[in-house]
């Protein structure tokens, strides 16, 4: 007589199909988060969001990877096999995407959707084999931990908010995101996730924070406004560094973020990087700012020179965009962040010395990451011959807003001779 069928852990099946379902919940999390790194201006919120986007693909990638090693060998038992639902799940988190307020987007992500990924982690780890499934029950455990902190961090920016702000966006969206959440995973389905990218912001600018004072130079057209800093002393040559500096590293995750959220299609191994440099871009962006106010200077303390988005924001080639920013402007950055490294390590500023340390390193993976266009645009010879004369005009630009700079900014005439002007940035 057969045993009777008392299952005691997942199913390898049921387990690969609920990786899955993960991997594509962090993915999208990763992606509405990146959206809003473009939507949101306050300078904190946007940079944490770019954190946690990076800490989600993370997740998602390991969700994919155990996945991938869950193939099941035997027919289906002890399960009832149902489709993952997808569609209804993408559908939601569309809807979050566009949240209107951050108060909708606090209480949409971190008052219900990440909420509901914690329950849904806990639960599998209480149904799983600590031997069978140690795996499985080791990378849940540190997802956990990190959606843990960052719901913790999400109640509390929404404590501030409400504070200073009451407003029933935050619990209306937590409601709305919960009720289709709910719906989502009983309803049966059969689609696939949509493949259409959560946003497109052709023709729009990103969010900036009210506090900075940005001026943005255009290839061709010049500056918004006309300007000149000369600053008095060696303190407010820092400050005048350190505030163009906040906001080009800004600028530079808001690109890539742009990149995650309207390019899907790319290979996921790539999109992993450009969520790495999209964290490191926001990290760089989170030294600066803390060093300028540990000398005494603040946000919009001098107007802050940006130009990346302008240079290649709305070019529909994704290659094009990442020309301008890996090659163009990563390239030139790192000719000019070694001097300034040497400059301060021989007046001793330490804090300086190690900002720009870590920021060079990382810098050289960013340029390094650019062979991802030559790999994916492979044999295409008139796409490459498009994409280096598009470079050759892009450098020829860079090197007309260097020269500009220059002659607006004499803190910069220290560090660059007027002779190397043409490599002279921010
Ligand atoms: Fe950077
Ligand atoms: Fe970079």
């Amino acid at each position: 007589m057969a045993e009777a069928r008392v299952v005691v852990c997942h199913p390898v099946e049921e387990a690969r199909g609920i990786m899955e379902r993960f991997a594509f919940m962090e993915r999208r999390c990763m992606e509405v988060l990146a959206a809003w790194v473009w939507t949101t201006g306050e300078l904190g919120t946007k940079l944490t969001f770019g954190a946690h986007a990076h800490e989600d693909a993370m997740q998602s990638e390991v969700f994919r990877d155990r996945g991938g090693e869950l193939r099941p060998s035997l027919p289906t038992y002890g399960w009832d096999a149902r489709p993952p639902g997808f569609a209804q799940l993408d559908a939601i988190f569309r809807e979050l995407a566009d949240a209107p307020t951050l108060a909708a987007k606090l209480g949409g992500l971190y008052g219900a959707l990440k909420p509901w990924l914690v329950t849904a982690y806990d639960d599998y780890l209480a149904a799983a084999d600590p031997i069978l499934e140690a795996p499985t029950v080791r990378l849940l455990e540190q997802a956990l931990r990190d959606e843990r902190r960052q719901v913790a961090w999400g109640r509390a920016r929404l404590d501030d908010l409400k504070r200073m702000q009451p407003d029933a966006d935050a619990e209306r969206w937590r409601r709305r995101v919960r009720h289709l959440l709910n719906e989502a995973v009983t309803a049966p389905t059969s689609d696939d996730a949509a493949r259409a990218p959560l946003a497109d912001f052709t023709g729009t600018q990103p969010a900036v924070d009210p506090r900075f004072d940005l001026i943005y130079y255009t290839p061709g057209v010049g500056s918004s406004r006309e300007f000149e800093i000369d600053p008095p002393n060696e303190t407010e040559v820092r400050k005048v560094m350190l505030s163009t500096l906040t906001a080009v590293e800004t600028e530079a995750a808001e690109l890539l973020c742009r990149i995650l959220v309207e390019f899907p299609e790319l290979p996921w191994e790539m999109r992993r990087c450009l969520a790495r440099q999209m964290w490191d871009e926001c990290r760089h962006a989170a030294s600066q700012w803390r060093l300028l106010e540990e000398i005494g200077g603040y946000l919009g303390c001098y107007p802050s020179i940006v130009y990346i988005n302008p240079f290649a924001g709305d070019e529909p080639d994704v290659f094009k965009r990442l020309i301008v920013l890996q090659r163009v402007v990563e390239g030139s950055s790192v000719d000019q962040h070694r001097p300034r490294g040497r400059y301060f390590l021989d007046q001793g500023a330490i804090p300086l010395v190690q900002m720009f340390d870590y920021i060079l390193a990382d810098e050289d993976g960013h340029i390094a990451l650019s062979r991802w266009t030559n790999e994916l645009v492979g044999a295409d010879q008139a796409h490459l011959d498009e994409l280096s004369r598009y470079q050759a005009r892009k450098e020829q630009e860079f090197a007309e807003y260097s020269d500009w700079i220059v002659s607006k900014r004499r803190d910069l005439q220290r560090l660059f001779q007027p002779a190397a002007a043409g490599s002279a940035r921010v």
